[in-house]
């Protein structure tokens, strides 16, 4: 039977891998929906690694539904995430010099991580995506950028609202209306964070960014660094809850790699590193063919767009022996769930050291957790691209 790609079938959702393997085996650079879809490393990581692929996807998307002069239009056109060279490098290099020192957050994670369980504790039942994987990556950004009150209320709904900014072609035309305002909102009450953060800088990410400057005395305007911080909330913050979910969810069903992990703490950061290959909370991430070419002996022509699955890169056995096994001790190298080259992630460390600091935390409750096997488990549906659970109860089990 001809193998389909179909990402809105709710077995997709639930288990994409079989479908991969499937895809990878007999159609590795497949058509479906309009686009070429993508599943073995090789391919994917040669696509990342290319510059002519362009990443510029959201301003056809979103440009022909909204006022030419829209903020939004100049976040499409001049953000990180969507620009190509020359414009990505200079923002790259630049963002580069704020994005530093993660490792030194540790202690702003641990509290973050330690108010958040202290009431998790205290309870039989927890759900630990709702309680804890949701609410801290948006309390960390919030404290390393040192946000006021007033705006830090605001950023865990604006960023829920504004998250189809990866997914343009998700938006209905309501959609648009929302994000194009919540842009405005978000940039506007930045404004005078960033004034003050120039007039008088810290040691926060806001201050960083405003400060970098390259050897020609090149910096961001107030816009970009606008722009940077939306990004981050946005990029940074279903990526890491998921990868916090789908880590605990790993070793929940992997008991054997739980105690052993328990047995052998400095463990963790493999472990963390082993989610990410294992369930990757970015499964999947777009390109645009800006010339005619070739990929696995077919011909792309330019203008098509082009599907990566970071997913099933990262379970190709042709680079992860046994790649459906989840053991915390492999070698991950070569993973894509952070993608690779010039795009890379900026946010990975961070997104890594949170997981990390919660895996040992719950580590310390005298009880280990268990999955509470009433519960069915329920994986996001507003996302196509990102994996993970809405909710994921626990509960401590016998010591
Ligand atoms: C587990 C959590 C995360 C995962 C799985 C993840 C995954 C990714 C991937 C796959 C890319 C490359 C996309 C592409 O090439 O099209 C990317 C880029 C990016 N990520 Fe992350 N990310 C995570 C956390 C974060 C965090 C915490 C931040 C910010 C604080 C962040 C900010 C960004 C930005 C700004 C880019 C664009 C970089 C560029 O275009 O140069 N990410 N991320």
């Amino acid at each position: 039977m001809r193998v389909r790609f179909n990402p809105f079938d709710a077995g997709f959702r639930r288990d994409p891998y079989p479908l991969y393997h499937r895809l990878r085996d007999a159609d590795p650079v497949h058509r479906a929906l309009g686009m070429w879809v993508l599943t073995r490393h090789a391919h994917v990581r040669e696509v990342l690694r290319d510059r002519e692929f362009s990443a510029g996807l959201i301003p056809t998307q979103v440009e022909r539904r909204v006022d030419a002069g829209a903020r939004i239009v100049r976040l499409g056109r001049a953000s990180l995430v969507f620009t190509d060279n020359p414009e990505h490098a200079r923002l790259r290099g630049l963002v580069n010099r704020a994005f530093t020192g993660v490792a030194d957050l540790r202690p702003v994670v641990e509290r973050a991580t330690d108010d958040l369980m202290a009431d998790a504790f205290a309870r039989d039942v927890v759900d630990v995506v709702a309680d804890l994987a949701d609410p801290l990556p948006v309390a960390v950004l919030c404290a390393w950028m040192a946000l006021p009150a007033d705006v830090a209320g605001r950023v865990a709904a604006w960023t829920h609202d504004i998250r189809f900014l990866l997914e343009p072609g998700l938006m209905k035309d309501d959609d648009v209306a929302r994000v194009t305002q919540v842009v405005d909102d978000f940039v506007l009450a930045l404004a005078d964070v960033i004034t003050q953060r120039r007039a008088r800088p810290g040691d926060d990410l806001i201050s960083r960014l405003g400060a970098a400057r390259t050897g020609g005395g090149d910096r961001l305007t107030d816009e970009e660094v606008a722009f940077v911080v939306i990004m981050s909330f946005v990029a940074g913050h279903e990526t890491t809850t998921s990868l916090i979910g789908n880590a605990l969810l790993a070793l929940l069903r992997h008991p054997g790699q739980a105690a052993l992990l328990r047995a052998r703490p400095q463990l963790v950061a493999s472990a963390v590193r082993e989610a990410l290959r294992y369930d990757s909370p970015l499964q999947m991430t777009k390109r645009l063919a800006t010339r005619d070419g070739e990929i696995g002996g077919r011909a792309i022509r330019a203008g098509e767009v082009i599907l990566l699955c970071l997913g099933a890169a990262n379970r190709d056995p042709a680079v992860f022996a046994a790649p459906d096994a989840f053991d915390i001790t492999r070698d991950t190298t070569g993973h894509v769930a952070f993608g690779d080259g010039l795009h890379g992630c900026l946010g990975g460390q961070l997104a890594q050291l949170q997981a990390q600091v919660v895996l040992e935390g719950l580590a310390r409750h005298p009880r280990p957790l268990r999955l509470r096997s009433d519960e069915p488990l329920v994986w996001q549906d507003h996302s196509q691209i990102v994996r993970g659970l809405t909710r994921l109860p626990v509960a401590w089990g016998s010591a």
